[in-house]
């Protein structure tokens, strides 16, 4: 939700800052902007559109100088123009500001400001705070921004430049993410790291309520109410290369494809040396808590949130203990019913997700126990929460999530077998055989990656489809959410989920001839039911691609195109299921002609409630 990035130093900053936008382009795509000051003026360009538009306008009107700052935005208040784009700037020029996040009480602050006869160029909730600056600057820009950090309420990762003080950025981070880059002779501020990879290693991870005065030979680090603090350098291990596309057409291809390598580095470390039992070290609770929790609630947005779906299955079906599934943004405002042994689990991949830090905050202030299951070490949500299980999945660029789910399953799936073993909820040669599987879904994944042809044949073919409807039961009801919101969310294409037995309580008014139905049939329990469904889809003419698998003979007899799964237990299904999904609705995406890694109105990161 909106990518900042600050420098200053010796470089071109228009190149550093540029750079840096087109790494955090993931985050908001609306509109650009820099500022940059040179010879005591501060030179503003901004564009609508992609980073391209404003790569054209600075051809020629370069940005010139060595301190600067840049934005990619993804529109919150005020719709995406050339006026709404960031840098915002106060009547004077003094300053330039840019910023992440809501001003929540920006409406009476302009309200304030007008009054005083500050003129306002935007809409923008962002805009209001660059007067603010001029109206508390007292010639000192550090007290102002202590002083401003006091009159505003929400939330905001902002960067301030001055033409009156050259030699300094400064940063104030709460609620929205923010690092600061170390280099040698010159410093970088950024919304995520990937911005300065290619320059450093070396950050500081900005936690809530702090800022930094950012000189070109160091760094120094506040409280927002001016107190200094200490912080620690943080090492990135992760390289430049590994958020770059490496030769594939979209990151997404590429993410989806790491799949295995993702899968392999969240079990690594995580079973004994046999295979045969889980080993979850990270976890700081005591062996008497592992026994006493009594009920798990599961805090997500979005795919996080379909992951926690398959986690309560299995859980619940593993280690028998009780498992509610919560929207981030519903959660907080529901009041909800917890015992004193209550675990409070929040899946999240950016860890910065706003509904969901909110979620793990609620149950923090209820005296909860916190489990966050993030891929991102340092995040919000690691930082705030008891107890962490890192998914290696390594960076994931593209707005669709692929291999974070997969590596949240992993994480989840390790979880319930964890409780499964330390409660001996289950026989052991069961749970052996069970955590053994666990260990061959990487080369499980590599398998299933075997579909891609066939599945972008199909896709090619239903790339017209006005509507798609995904069904299954049981895990793959779960997994068939994922694929709808997968297929949604980059092709643009309507899709739906439903429990295939629910299909005859009203949708099956909607399926006529040739309505593309994906219907996974992975779980035998529940596989006549399942074949009955799709019957009854067959009968209105739909055209049904099943999922099944390898082996199973019957099911082509009722569809029109099988995709098969290399085999594993019927519990992991979700693992090699979910992959064919992501496939389609690649590449259905991409012969729509969409943007696959940047789709419309999304952004990667959702910072903001
Ligand atoms: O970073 P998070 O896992 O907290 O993000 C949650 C959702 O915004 C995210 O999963 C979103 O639904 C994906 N873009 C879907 O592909």
């Amino acid at each position: 939700m909106c990518g900042i990035v600050g420098y200053i130093g010796a470089r071109k900053v228009q190149d550093v800052v540029l750079e840096g936008l087109r790494k955090l382009e993931y985050r908001g795509y609306d509109s650009a902007g820099i500022a940059t000051l040179d010879h005591k003026t501060i030179r503003i360009s901004k564009s609508l559109g992609r980073m391209a538009n404003l790569e054209d306008k600075l051809v020629t009107e370069p940005a010139t100088g060595t301190i600067g700052i840049g934005h990619t935005r993804w529109a919150t208040h005020g719709r995406p123009s050339d006026e709404n784009a960031h840098p915002h700037q106060d009547c004077s020029g003094r300053f330039a500001i840019v910023h992440n996040g809501i001003v929540e009480n920006y409406l009476t602050l302009r309200d304030e400001l007008t009054a005083k006869g500050h003129q306002f160029e935007s809409e923008t909730d962002t805009e209001v705070v660059a007067h603010l600056i001029e109206d508390l600057y007292n010639g000192d820009l550090f007290s102002t921004m202590v002083n401003v950090a006091k009159h505003i309420r929400g939330a905001y990762a902002l960067v301030v430049l001055s033409k009156d003080h050259p030699d300094m950025l400064i940063a104030l981070r709460k609620s929205s993410p923010l690092i600061i880059g170390l280099g040698e002779h010159e410093n970088f501020v950024a919304s995520d790291i990937p911005a300065i990879l290619e320059y450093t290693r070396d950050v500081y991870v900005l936690d809530d309520g702090e800022m930094a005065v950012v000189r070109q030979n160091g760094v120094e680090c506040f409280s927002l109410e001016g107190t200094p603090v200490h912080k620690d350098v943080y090492q990135v291990t992760w390289d430049a290369v590994s958020a770059e596309r490496g030769g594939y057409p979209h990151f997404m291809l590429k993410e989806i494809h790491e799949q295995p390598k993702a899968i392999r580095d969240t079990l690594t470390g995580r079973l004994s040396e046999d295979g045969r039992r889980v080993v979850l070290s990270e976890l700081t609770w005591s062996k008497s808590y592992t026994k006493a929790v009594d009920r798990i609630q599961i805090v997500a947005c979005g795919t996080s949130w379909h992951a926690g779906l398959v986690g309560k299955a299995v859980i619940e079906k593993l280690a028998r203990i009780p498992v509610e599934v919560e929207i981030g943004s519903e959660y907080r405002y529901r009041d909800p019913i917890q015992t004193e042994n209550t675990l409070v689990i929040v899946i999240s991949q950016s860890g910065e997700t706003a509904d969901t830090l909110a979620g793990l905050r609620e149950a923090k202030a209820r005296g909860r126990r916190v489990l966050a299951i993030t891929n991102v070490v340092g995040s919000s949500v690691a930082r705030e929460a008891d107890d962490v299980i890192i998914t290696w999945a390594g960076p994931e660029i593209a707005v669709a999530s692929t291999k974070a789910y997969t590596t949240q399953l992993i994480a989840l799936y390790l979880l319930a077998a964890y409780f499964a073993q330390e409660r001996e909820t289950q026989e052991p040669d069961k749970l052996k055989e069970i955590i053994s599987a666990l260990g061959n879904l990487p080369q499980v994944a590599e398998q299933v990656l075997d579909t891609a042809p066939q599945i972008e044949e199909f896709a090619q073919t239903y790339k017209g489809a006005a509507d798609t409807f995904f069904i299954g039961r049981s895990l793959d009801y779960s997994v068939a959410m994922e694929g709808a919101l997968k297929l949604k969310e980059i092709s643009y294409i309507h899709a739906e989920a439903y429990a295939a037995g629910e299909l005859k309580h009203g949708t099956l008014a909607l399926i006529t001839e040739g309505v593309p139905v994906i219907a996974l049939a992975t779980q035998p329990e529940l596989y006549e039911k399942t074949v009955s469904n799709i019957k009854e889809v067959k009968a209105r003419d739909a055209f049904v691609l099943g999922m099944a698998w390898v082996g199973d003979e019957e099911l082509e007899k009722s569809v029109d195109e099988v995709i098969y799964l290399p085999a594993t237990l019927p519990l992991l299904a979700p693992i090699a299921a979910v992959i064919p999904l992501q496939l389609l609705a690649y590449y259905a995406a991409v012969a729509r002609g969409n943007d696959v890694d940047k789709p419309r109105n999304l952004a990667k990161s959702v910072t903001v409630e």
